[in-house]
C-alpha cells in the first residue's frame, strides 16, 4: 500500500540506497515512504526522485536527507522539511529521530525510547505485556502514542496525556503515530498529568502506564504526592506498569530502588521487570 501523498516521510535509512543509485538512471526501485511502515515504487530520473502523486525530490534535497542523521523529513510538492520544533512550552527542540522503523522522539537531543539493539515499537511491546492493559487505561506520557496505540489494541478505551503541544505536533506528522488520531477508543489531551490526575475520578482505571522522561527532566513525576494519585484513581488490583530505563545503569539502580519504595509507601505490591526496563505496581 503506497502511504497517502501528505504522509511521506523520509530518513537516511531510505534515501541513502537511492541517491547510492544517482548514475543508473532511469529506473525504478522500491522502497517505504512512511519510515519503514509500508512499500511503494518510485523511479529516478536525471531530474530526482518521483514519488506517487506527481512530487519529486530533487537530488540536492535527497542528498541533504541522506547526510542529515539525526532528524527524518516530511517531502511535499513544496519540498522537504525537517521533522523538529522549538517548543515554547519547555524550551526544548523536540525531533523525529530516525531508526530504520519506527522513529524515537528526542527531547533536546534525548532519545524517548530504547533503540540500540531494538527499535521503539518493539521497546513498546515488551513494555505493553508487562502492563497487560484491559479496560480503561491512563497512559501518562503520551510522546508519540505509541503505548497508548499498542494498549488500544488490548483495552476498551485509553486516555493518553502529553504536556507539550509540539510533541502532539510532532506526532501528528509520524506516519507510525497515525493510528494516535484515528482510533476511535484513544482520547489525546494535552495537559500535564500532574495536575490532570487529581480531578481524575476514584478507582476508574484498570490499568496505568506510566512512561514519564528521565528522573532528572522530570523529578515529580517520580515523587510519592504523584504515586498516591496514580494508586487513588486505579480500581483495586488495578495494575501500574512505570517504566523507568536501563537496570544495568547505575543512576537507574538508584532511581529504580527508589521508585519501587514510594510505590510501596503509597499502597502498592511491587515487582521489578527488568525485560521491560521497569517496575510492575498491583493495588493492594
Ligand atoms: C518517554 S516519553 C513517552 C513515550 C511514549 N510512551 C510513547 O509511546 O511514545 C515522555 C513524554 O512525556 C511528556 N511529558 C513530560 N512531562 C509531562 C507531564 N507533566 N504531563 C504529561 N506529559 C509529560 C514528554 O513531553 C514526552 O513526550
Amino acid at each position: 500500500m503506497i502511504p497517502l501523498a501528505n504522509m511521506y516521510v523520509l530518513s537516511h535509512y531510505e534515501v541513502r540506497p537511492l541517491t547510492e543509485r544517482r548514475e543508473q538512471v532511469p529506473t525504478e526501485v522500491e522502497v517505504s515512504l512512511d519510515l519503514g511502515k509500508t512499500r511503494g515504487r518510485v523511479r529516478l530520473t536525471s531530474s530526482g526522485i518521483h514519488l506517487p502523486g506527481g512530487i519529486l525530490l530533487t537530488w540536492e534535497d535527497a542528498e541533504h536527507i541522506a547526510t542529515h542523521e539525526n532528524v527524518c523529513y516530511k517531502v511535499t510538492r513544496e519540498g522537504i522539511r525537517a521533522l523538529q520544533l522549538f517548543s515554547p512550552l519547555t524550551g526544548r527542540v523536540v525531533a523525529l529521530y530516525p531508526t530504520g522503523r519506527a522513529p524515537t522522539l528526542t527531547l533536546s537531543g534525548i532519545p524517548m525510547h530504547r533503540i540500540k539493539g531494538t527499535d521503539p515499537w518493539r521497546d513498546t511491546a515488551a513494555k505493553i505485556r508487562s502492563a497487560r492493559p484491559h479496560g480503561r487505561v491512563l497512559d501518562t506520557c503520551m510522546g508519540l502514542g505509541y503505548t497508548a496505540i499498542q494498549a488500544a489494541a488490548r483495552a476498551d478505551v485509553v486516555l493518553t496525556v502529553e504536556l507539550d503541544p509540539a510533541v502532539i505536533a510532532l506526532a501528528r506528522e509520524n506516519p507510525w503515530s497515525a493510528d494516535l488520531f484515528a482510533l476511535p477508543n484513544i482520547h489525546v489531551l494535552q495537559a500535564d498529568i500532574f495536575d490532570l490526575i487529581q480531578g481524575l475520578p476514584n478507582a476508574w482505571f484498570s490499568v496505568v502506564i506510566h512512561d514519564p522522561p528521565m528522573f532528572s527532566l522530570a523529578g515529580h513525576l517520580y515523587g510519592r504526592e504523584f504515586y498516591a494519585q496514580i494508586h487513588r484513581v486505579l480500581r483495586p488490583r488495578g495494575r501500574l506498569f512505570h517504566y523507568i530505563g536501563s537496570p544495568e545503569k547505575k543512576m537507574a539502580r538508584s532511581v529504580t530502588r527508589g521508585v519501587m519504595q514510594r510505590l510501596r509507601d503509597v499502597g502498592f505490591e511491587v515487582k521489578e521487570v527488568p525485560r521491560a526496563f521497569g517496575v510492575v505496581g498491583v493495588k493492594r
